[in-house]
């Protein structure tokens, strides 16, 4: 199987004033392991795009960005030529409304940023859809499954990996991982293993899936 493969990994990281940013506890190791897994299966291309993160695989194309706008104008550039498509970012939902241009300093006793959201990069790739295998990851901490399926539904995609976040399962940062497959063929419970056991039943699924379409 020959693909163009778009994967992305790691958070982003947002802006403040020259010193200071905003992002989240995402340590790309799952986006690194889907990319390695794709490698070893020797599946087609792969473009990675990732936030700054240390798992960056070798021997693909890699784009390297920091904020959510560049890694939405990175990942519309290679969307059309895709055959499929893996968001496994952390992407910041919201930016600083303002870049300071100099060091916020700390002369007052309360200060206020003000914060804007980002566009949903996974949002609009669905809504363009048209022969790519669309992934998606959601985190949830309260009512997932229900939050979990209306986001397969309004996001357009054909896969999306469910992360509980709780005390029992952190998810974020770590190396074991549970997760929940949700497609058109309803929820899958996996058990919890290592993020490269994970990227590896991932492939197994969109294999799967792919093999459905094509007799569909
Ligand atoms: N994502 C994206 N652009 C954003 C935010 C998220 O493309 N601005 C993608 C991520 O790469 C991931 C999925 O959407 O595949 C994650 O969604 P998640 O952060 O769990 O939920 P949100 O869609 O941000 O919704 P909520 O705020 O309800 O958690």
């Amino acid at each position: 199987m020959k693909n163009r493969i778009l994967i992305t990994s790691g958070p982003t990281v947002e802006p403040i004033d020259p010193v200071r940013f905003l992002s989240n506890r995402s340590s790309g190791k799952t986006g690194f392991y889907i990319a390695e897994e794709a490698k070893k299966r020797n599946l087609g291309e792969i473009i990675f795009i990732t936030g700054p993160t240390r798992y960056i695989p070798n021997d693909i194309k890699i784009v390297e960005i920091e904020s959510a706008l560049e890694m939405k104008e990175q990942v519309l550039k290679y969307y059309n030529r895709s055959d499929i498509v893996i968001m496994a970012a952390a992407v910041s939902d919201f930016s600083s409304a303002k870049i300071y241009p100099e060091k916020i300093k700390k002369t007052r006793e309360n200060f206020t940023l003000k914060l804007v959201k980002n566009p949903d990069i996974l949002l609009e790739l669905g809504k363009n859809k048209k022969k790519q295998i669309l992934v998606g990851f959601a985190a949830e901490t309260e009512n997932m499954f229900e939050n979990a399926q209306n986001k397969f539904k309004t996001k357009n995609l054909d896969l999306l990996v469910l992360n509980e976040i709780s005390d029992k399962n952190k998810a974020f940062d770590v190396d074991d991982n549970q997760v929940y497959f949700i497609s058109g063929s309803g929820i899958k419970k996996n058990e919890k293993m290592n993020k490269s056991e994970i990227a590896s039943i991932l492939w197994d699924e969109i294999e799967n899936l792919i093999n459905n379409k094509k007799i569909t």
